[in-house]
């Protein structure tokens, strides 16, 4: 049964630069909100490769990056300098290249395993909450973060090992729903044909890890009339 009040609210886009122009602005605007109400801005970022886009207009933005929080909704358990890591695409498109300090920028150690950095990361995020905004991508199969369908999680737990993940790397470190749903807004960013099945497969009531995100005050979707259809 869905939460009328926590709805789904669908915006769809011409293509996969529109999607990513809109992410930016819709992250800039909840900066601003955030910091004009609390003098800070708290967001997790997404991993894979549909953000990349947006965080490269990030990259340009006219913001106090003083005041923002930056942490992880995933992360992939490689070395911490692997290409392959969502912390080193985000800093490479974006974070290296704005003056945030580096005290604010919170990435998984997913490089000392999945079991010790998901618990340490329990220690970052606990002191976090609620978020102002979490960034979430969704995979083929519905997974979102590094919650994989057919995988079950302590439902108290802030912050999960994964083992065996479907989508390579097997070892991952993600939030859990309680983190990820203890957030103000969810804004979730889909591109491409490739997610269709999944996405008709969310619209129509499936029970995926996706669908249980709703923030709360429900989730916004960016997506591109490729991934809509
Ligand atoms: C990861 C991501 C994962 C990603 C989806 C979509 O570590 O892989 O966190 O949840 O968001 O798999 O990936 P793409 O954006 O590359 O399609």
């Amino acid at each position: 049964m869905t939460d009328s009040s926590k709805p789904t609210r669908w915006h769809t886009h011409p293509d996969a630069d529109a999607v990513a122009t809109a992410a930016a602005n819709r992250i800039l605007q909840s900066a601003t909100d955030a910091i004009a109400r609390s003098g800070q801005f708290r967001i997790v970022l997404a991993g894979g490769r549909t953000p990349e886009k947006a965080y490269r207009l990030l990259a340009d933005a006219d913001t106090d990056w003083r005041c923002w929080e930056i942490y992880y909704g995933d992360e992939r358990c490689l070395p911490a300098d692997h290409e392959e890591r969502n912390s080193v695409m985000a800093r490479e498109a974006w974070l290296d290249h704005v003056p945030l300090p580096p005290e604010r920028h919170h990435p998984i150690p997913a490089e000392c395993g999945a079991r010790q950095a998901a618990q340490s990361y329990r220690d970052t995020i606990a002191t976090a909450l609620p978020f102002d905004l979490v960034l979430l991508g969704i995979g083929e199969d519905g997974h979102t973060a590094s919650l994989f369908p057919g995988q079950s999680h302590p439902p108290a737990e802030l912050v999960h090992p994964v083992h065996q993940a479907p989508k390579p790397p097997p070892e991952r470190v993600s939030l859990g729903e309680r983190a990820l749903n203890d957030s103000r807004e969810i804004l979730v960013l889909v591109t491409g044909a490739g997610k269709r099945k999944a996405v008709q497969a969310w619209k129509q009531g499936d029970a995926l890890p996706v669908s249980r995100i709703h923030g709360l005050h429900g989730a916004d979707v960016l997506i591109d009339t490729a991934a809509a259809q």
